[in-house]
């Protein structure tokens, strides 16, 4: 399916309207700097829609975009990223599993996305403990293969199937654009 419209709508930190409207939620989340609004830009085919940054903790907020105006798809911030400040740390800590956790907003899908180095972390694992528990269904993204070797990335996919199993796993890169058509079709399937 193709994304024939795509615009930013508003960032949240907690409750808001625009999580009672009924639209689907498709929710993005991974470590930080994994690279979830670089993917996000190239599914919307936007170059700067969302804002991206070279070091770690650069999206704070729930951004919400309303793609086909049939579904948001939601930049949350990374999980992993020690803030510099206690309290900023807190703050993304509570937001994430606000937007999880608390029940007002459900994401139809969520996109956890690795990155191809360092794969599947002990965050991704809290995190997917989290999405199994609440029934949530997900797609598993290894992101940046543009930086491995054929041989370093069944390696990793190696290690990281030992604790997914055979649950599909989508490769991508923003740099080569491998991948995003497939994760396109799959997140707006069904
Ligand atoms: P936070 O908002 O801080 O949690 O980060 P994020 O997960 O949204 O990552 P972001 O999209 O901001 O990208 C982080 C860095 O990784 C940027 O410098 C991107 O250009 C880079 N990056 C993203 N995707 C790829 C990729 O597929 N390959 C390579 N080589 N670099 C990438
Ligand atoms: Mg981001």
């Amino acid at each position: 399916m193709k994304i024939t419209t795509a615009q930013f709508v508003k960032s949240i930190t907690g409750t808001d309207e625009i999580i009672k409207g009924g639209i689907p939620n498709i929710a993005f989340i991974g470590r930080s700097n994994v690279g979830k609004s670089s993917i996000l830009n190239a599914l919307m085919g936007k170059k700067d829609m969302a804002r991206t940054g070279k070091k770690p903790g650069k999206t704070t907020e729930a951004n919400f975009f309303l793609v086909n105006h049939t579904h948001h798809f939601v930049d949350l911030p990374g999980y992993g990223y020690a803030a510099p400040k206690p309290r900023d740390r807190e703050k993304l800590r509570k937001l994430i599993i606000w937007y999880f956790t608390y029940g007002e907003v459900r994401a139809q899908k969520v996109v956890v996305i690795m990155e191809s180095k360092a794969g599947l972390t002990r965050f991704d694992e809290d995190m997917l403990k989290i999405l199994k528990d609440k029934k949530y269904s997900y797609i598993l993204v290894l992101n940046k293969v543009d930086k491995m070797s054929q041989k370093e990335l069944a390696e990793q996919m190696k290690k990281i199937r030992q604790v997914v199993g055979d649950a599909d796993i989508i490769q991508t890169s923003t740099v080569t654009g491998q991948g995003i058509d497939a994760l396109r079709d799959k997140i707006l399937s069904e």
